[in-house]
């Protein structure tokens, strides 16, 4: 401790402070996740992935801490996504040669050191000065796929050169298609090889956590954001420079599929959809010309009591039937859980929340610590189930809980 900077040695010194007030002892969490910062303030020292989420709790404003934890309502979907892994168990097979693990994938044309990868999450900068800049270079440092969001607080082509390779592209649909094209053709140009389009996002949502966390918030809102700079029309660098009329980047509430037969003609790479949850989405995915399907329900952010992401992905790899790759996000927070996911039939598996924990708690060092700890379990679990390769992770590995169960 004593060769810590003398930054850390004033934060750890506060954050103890901090977590040592009889006050904060009455709500059990914050001053738990206080005392993990204090006692822990290297990324090293943490755990596991949630531990990152206590360490981001004890630095980030409420107000930033409730944008990034915020569901809908009870946020009931949050918690399903993450607890609906727990009714697979594994299946471990003995006497399997797992001296040479290999954990890479081939996805949509490229290979991949992990089959793990940063999903879009808005406005880093929110957790973090580098934001998704740090979150890049925590990219590039593991070879890991990077999808950056359409309201990302950092310019696309520095995003880019921060990973040192293409990204994804993740977009909404709006109701200007000018603007679609524009940033499509943006992408393009900054040599994206795919681009995302998210259609799980209604306008209109009740993002309750975040509202009840701006209103502990000591501090004024618009003393830093300026000038309407909530409002990401106005906010997103994706979107400068285009002249948009207010509401443009809703999605539309009149939309259908053509919206996405008309995206996949203007889309000269990769076009894939993420929000899928059923069948019959995923056949008409197929039938508009995606590459590719993301299982995701915005992590429990849109919308309340739906199917946690991994209930969903059978349904949707059934329905896919080997003709495009099918991809899952949500509660994703252990090697157990990627285990799983892959072994009902994901080809890739992404995580939005933990990210943005590592990134707010140490910046680029924090996300790289992150994906470490994802990749030391993921080879565990490799290991004992006996599964040396990410194709030998296959559906016989799993058998659903009892809903009595035994023990
Ligand atoms: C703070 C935050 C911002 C997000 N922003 C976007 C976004 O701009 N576009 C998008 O498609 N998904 C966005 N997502 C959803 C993630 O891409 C991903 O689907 C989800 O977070 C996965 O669930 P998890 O957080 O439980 O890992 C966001 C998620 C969070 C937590």
């Amino acid at each position: 401790m004593r060769n810590d900077p003398p930054a850390r040695r004033g934060r750890r010194a506060l954050l103890g402070r901090l977590a040592a007030l009889p006050l904060l002892a009455a709500v059990p969490a914050l001053a738990r996740a206080l005392q993990a910062q204090a006692a822990a303030a290297r990324p090293e020292d943490l755990l596991d992935v949630m531990d990152f989420e206590a360490a981001a709790r004890a630095v980030l404003p409420p107000a930033h801490f409730g944008y990034l934890a915020t569901g809908v309502d009870d946020d009931r979907t949050v918690g399903w996504n993450h607890e609906a892994f727990g009714l697979w168990e594994i299946r471990s097979r003995r006497m399997v040669d797992v001296s040479q693990l290999d954990t890479s994938i081939d996805l949509l044309g490229a290979r991949w050191r992990s089959p793990l990868y940063v999903s879009a999450v808005s406005a880093q900068c929110a957790f973090h000065p580098d934001g998704e800049v740090g979150v890049a270079r925590a990219a590039a440092s593991r070879d890991a796929l990077m999808m950056l969001s359409g309201f990302a607080s950092r310019p696309l082509e520095d995003v880019v050169q921060a990973r040192g390779a293409p990204v994804w592209q993740q977009v909404y649909a709006t109701s200007e298609w000018e603007a679609t094209a524009a940033v499509v053709a943006r992408a393009e140009r900054a040599g994206c090889p795919a681009i995302a389009l998210t259609v799980d996002n209604m306008p209109g949502r009740n993002n309750e956590t975040l509202l009840r966390s701006m209103k502990v918030d000591p501090r004024t809102c618009t003393d830093c954001h300026v000038n309407g700079s909530h409002n990401a029309l106005l906010k997103a660098p994706l979107y400068a420079g285009l002249g948009l009329p207010a509401g443009a980047l809703h999605t539309p509430l009149d939309w259908s599929w053509d919206y996405v037969r008309r995206l996949r003609k203007i889309v000269s790479g990769r076009l894939v959809i993420k929000g899928i949850v059923t069948a019959e989405d995923t056949e008409a995915c197929i039938d508009c010309g995606a590459d590719a399907v993301i299982v995701s329900n915005h992590g429990g952010r849109d919308e309340e009591t739906l199917r946690s992401t991994i209930e969903c992905l059978p349904e949707v790899v059934a329905a896919a039937r080997g003709r495009i790759p099918v991809l899952l996000d949500g509660g994703v927070r252990r090697g157990t859980d990627v285990y799983k996911a892959l072994a009902l039939g994901a080809s890739a598996v992404g995580i939005g929340r933990p990210q943005g924990w590592g990134l707010a708690a140490f910046g680029q060092a924090g996300v790289e610590r992150v994906l470490d700890i994802f990749d030391a379990e993921l080879r565990v679990i490799m290991r004992q189930a006996g599964s040396p390769s990410i194709a030998a992770i296959t559906r016989d590995r799993l058998a659903p809980r009892p809903t009595i169960w035994r023990g």
